[in-house]
């Protein structure tokens, strides 16, 4: 099944791999992207990656996360992402625009003197007390999202992913624990989810409806067993994924964890296939919730659980960040029968703000 072609969102994707979302410090300071970022995606396309998407795209530069990340947030970025698409559009695969706002994990900067949030929680690793969103910022914000998603159209993206997912401003609103809103953006479950449908809403009145908006989703935001009460996990980020689904969203990719819950959004410790797909009952109990392409990442390294994961009904497509750092060429290779298992260790060593890749010691 991993290369059997599949229907994403009204395009034809020909085979189930999928490389997420993966920041590479490697924009302008003011979030130009630059052709070391187009050969890092050509490298993927030239090797037959199924969907590329791209690092997280900062919607307004009151939302930027970290040095050299790419900027979404003018019409100015246009013409220098359409040259990286059509560098991807040389080969088969498709380009997926990931964008993006810090929210409570915004880098504070003389761009964002202070970080902003749906309610004013610290973030215990920064130690920073985000101002609360007054309903004005809010507004702004959806606005500024729907810009990036027809930026993203106008640019030539095959799709936009709105990213809903690891503590940052979309994933702060769906969260109990970082969102405690009285107004019309908290409380409910339907509530804490409105402004991503807020966001599509405005976006289709630019884009029209048939533009593809994808979410990256935060099935749990990953805090240790025990002290889950009133945070973001399931059965309640089912729940927020069907009413996505159901309101336009035509895929989504399951992810999970925040910086304060421990990272667990890139496990080190991947060392055997249980440990492997760590987010899989997640996006397992998603796919029977919803009609739309469910797509899984977290430490997915082997074969055998990849077609498994296609399989047994985990999910339809197969998304890695770290491992094609380290190999750009592994889906090739899975399909010539060269590798079983993809050689990442899972170390991290790759998140290297000098610019993203494998820094691990193969001895070879
Ligand atoms: C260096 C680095 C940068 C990342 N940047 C992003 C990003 O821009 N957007 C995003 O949604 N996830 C980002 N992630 C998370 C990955 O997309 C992915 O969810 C996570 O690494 C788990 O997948 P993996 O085990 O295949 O690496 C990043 C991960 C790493 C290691």
């Amino acid at each position: 099944m991993l290369f059997e072609p599949i229907s994403l969102c009204g395009m034809e994707v020909s085979n189930r791999f999928v490389r997420s979302a993966t920041h590479e410090w490697m924009a302008e300071p003011d979030g130009t992207p630059t052709e070391k970022i187009g050969d890092i995606y050509e490298e993927l396309a030239r090797n037959e990656t199924g969907v590329i998407i791209t690092g997280y795209a900062y919607v307004n530069p009151k939302g930027k996360s970290d040095h050299l990340q790419q900027g979404i947030y003018d019409d100015r970025f246009i013409e220098d992402y359409r040259k990286i698409v059509d560098r991807v559009h040389k080969y088969k695969s498709r380009i997926v625009l990931q964008i993006a706002h810090g929210g409570r994990q915004t880098m504070i900067s003389s761009e964002a003197p202070y970080a902003l949030a749906p309610s004013a929680i610290t973030e215990k690793t920064m130690g920073i007390t985000p101002e609360e969103m007054t309903e004005k910022e809010v507004l702004e914000t959806i606005d500024d999202f729907a810009n990036a998603v027809r930026r993203g159209k106008e640019a030539g993206f095959d799709a936009v992913q709105l990213h809903c997912a690891h503590g940052f401003l979309l994933s702060n609103f769906i969260s109990p624990y970082t969102n405690r809103r009285k107004d019309r953006w908290g409380g409910s479950t339907e509530k804490r989810t409105r402004i991503i449908l807020d966001i599509i809403e405005k976006a289709r009145e630019m884009v029209g409806n048939n533009y593809p908006i994808m979410v990256k989703l935060n099935a749990t935001d990953g805090y240790p067993e025990g002290s889950r009460k009133n945070t973001l996990d399931a059965p309640e980020s089912i729940e927020i994924a069907k009413i996505l689904a159901e309101n336009g969203v035509c895929a989504i990719e399951v992810s999970g964890g925040t910086a304060e819950a421990g990272d667990e959004l890139f496990r080190t410790d991947i060392d055997s296939q249980e440990k492997e797909a760590y987010y899989k009952q997640y996006s397992k109990m998603i796919k029977e919730a919803v009609d739309v392409p469910v797509i899984l990442v977290g430490g997915i390294r082997s074969k055998v659980v990849m077609e498994m994961l296609l399989e047994e009904g985990y999910a339809d497509m197969i998304s890695m960040s770290r491992p094609f750092v380290a190999e750009p060429d592994l889906v090739v290779k899975i399909k010539n029968g060269e590798i079983d298992v993809v050689k990442c260790v899972s170390c991290n060593l790759c998140s290297d703000s000098s610019g993203i890749k494998c820094n691990y010691d193969f001895g070879d």
